[in-house]
C-alpha cells in the first residue's frame, strides 16, 4: 500500500517507515522537521531497502497535505505529527491545540478532498488520565489531566465523529503506553532536542556522559521499590503494530475503534535503570527528587483488544529495549546532528 506517514522523520515515524518498507509497503514521509531530522528518513530508507521520499510541510497546511496525497497516490495515512511534551502543553495550550487538533482537522480535510479513506492515528494512554484500576482496558473512561492529553482526547472525538458522518472513512486510534528503544542496527533511535522530558532518553544521555545523573521523580510511591511503574514498549513492536493496523482497516468504514499498544507488563524506574546499566556496562548515577506533577504510581495496559483486532503482540522485552537504545546512543552520541 502507498502510505503517507505524517511526522515520518520523528522517533516513532522513522521506525514505522522501516517496518512498512520491510512489509512491502511504499511509505512516503511528511514532516516539518521542527523536532526531527531528515537524516532519520534517509537512514530508514537504507534499512528498509527502498527509496522513501520526504515532503517537508506542516501538518496544518491542508493544501500541502492534499498535494502530497495526490502526487504520491496515497491509499492510507498514518498520523504521528504532534507535540507531546506535557509540561510545555501546560504553558502553551493554544500552540498545542493549534498543532495537534488543528493539524488533525487539516489531515481529515485533505484526506476527504483527495479521496483517501484509511487513517491510523497516534493517540496515547494519556487520554485515560488517572485510571481507577490497572491494567487499563480501552473501555476505561477518558479523563486526561493536562492540555496535551486534552488534545489527544479531542482528536479521538474528532476522528470518531468524522467516521460516523456517513462517508467511507475507516480509522484506528492507537493508544501508546511508553514507546522506547531503537532500531537494533543502531542507525535509528530517539533524539530529543534539549533536555529530554521522558525517562529512557534521559537515562541514555546519562549513560553516554552528556548529563551527570538521572533525577528520579519520587521514591515514596506505593510500589514495590517506591518508584513509578510504566508499560514500556519497544519502538519496533510499535512500528509493526502500525503495519498490522493498515491491514485491519479493511472493511472498517464508519468506525474508529481504540486499541492499547503496550506489553501488558509494568517496570519501575529503578528496574529500567538497572537494566540499562547492564546493557551499557556502566553505572548510571541517580538522585531522588520530589514527585513530578501529574504522575501516577502504576500504569500498564490490557493489550487483549490489540491482539484480537490486529493479531499483534509485543515481542521484545525490557532487555532488548535498553540494549537497542544504548546501541543508538553509543553510536550516535550527539544524535543525528553529527551525520
Ligand atoms: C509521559 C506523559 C504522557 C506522554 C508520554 C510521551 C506525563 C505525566 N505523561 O508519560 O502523557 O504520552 O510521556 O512519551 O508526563 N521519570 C523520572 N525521571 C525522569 C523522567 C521520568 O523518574 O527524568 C519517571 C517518571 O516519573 C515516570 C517514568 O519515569 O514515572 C516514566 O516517565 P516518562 O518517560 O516521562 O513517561 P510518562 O510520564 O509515563
Amino acid at each position: 500500500m502507498r502510505v503517507l506517514v505524517l511526522g515520518g522523520a520523528g522517533f516513532l515515524g522513522s521506525h514505522t517507515l522501516v517496518a512498512l518498507a520491510e512489509a512491502g509497503h511504499a511509505p512516503v514521509a511528511l514532516d516539518n522537521l521542527v523536532n526531527a531530522s531528515a537524516r532519520a528518513v534517509e537512514r530508514a530508507a537504507g534499512l528498509g531497502g527502498r527509496a522513501i521520499p520526504l515532503v517537508v510541510a506542516d501538518v496544518r497546511d491542508a493544501a500541502a497535505l492534499e498535494r502530497a496525497l495526490r502526487e504520491h497516490r496515497a491509499e492510507a495515512v498514518i498520523h504521528f505529527a504532534a507535540h507531546k511534551a506535557v509540561a510545555r502543553s501546560v504553558r502553551e495550550p493554544l500552540e498545542y491545540f493549534d498543532n495537534n487538533v488543528g493539524g488533525t482537522v487539516a489531515v481529515l480535510r485533505a484526506m476527504q478532498q483527495a479521496g483517501v479513506e484509511r487513517l491510523v492515528f497516534s493517540s496515547s494512554a494519556t487520554v485515560y488520565g488517572v485510571p481507577a484500576r490497572v491494567p487499563i482496558a480501552e473501555d476505561a473512561p477518558r479523563g486526561a489531566v493536562n492540555p496535551y492529553g486534552h488534545t489527544k482526547h479531542a482528536c479521538e472525538l474528532l476522528i470518531e465523529d468524522a467516521c460516523a458522518a456517513g462517508g467511507r472513512l475507516a480509522a484506528l486510534l492507537l493508544r501508546y503506553f511508553n514507546p522506547v528503544g531503537a532500531h537494533p542496527s543502531g542507525r535509528l533511535g530517539e533524539d530529543p532536542r534539549g533536555t529530554p522530558d521522558n525517562l529512557m532518553p534521559f537515562v541514555s544521555q546519562v549513560a553516554v556522559g552528556r548529563r551527570p545523573w538521572l533525577p528520579v521523580f519520587g521514591a515514596d510511591w506505593p510500589t514495590p521499590d517506591g518508584t513509578c511503574v510504566r508499560d514500556y514498549l519497544h519502538v519496533m513492536d510499535l512500528a509493526e503494530a502500525h503495519v498490522a493496523a493498515l491491514g485491519a482497516l479493511e472493511g472498517g468504514a464508519g468506525r474508529a475503534p481504540a486499541l492499547n499498544l503496550g506489553t501488558g507488563r509494568g517496570h519501575s524506574v529503578r528496574e529500567v535503570v538497572a537494566e540499562f546499566e547492564r546493557a551499557a556496562g556502566r553505572p548510571i548515577p541517580t538522585r531522588v527528587e520530589g514527585r513530578r506533577a501529574g504522575d501516577v504510581a502504576v500504569l500498564y495496559a490490557d493489550c487483549g483488544r490489540a491482539a484480537q483486532v490486529l493479531g499483534w503482540r509485543a515481542q521484545r522485552d525490557l532487555r532488548a529495549m535498553c540494549a537497542d537504545a544504548w546501541r543508538f546512543q553509543r553510536e550516535n552520541p550527539s544524535g543525528y546532528a553529527a551525520g
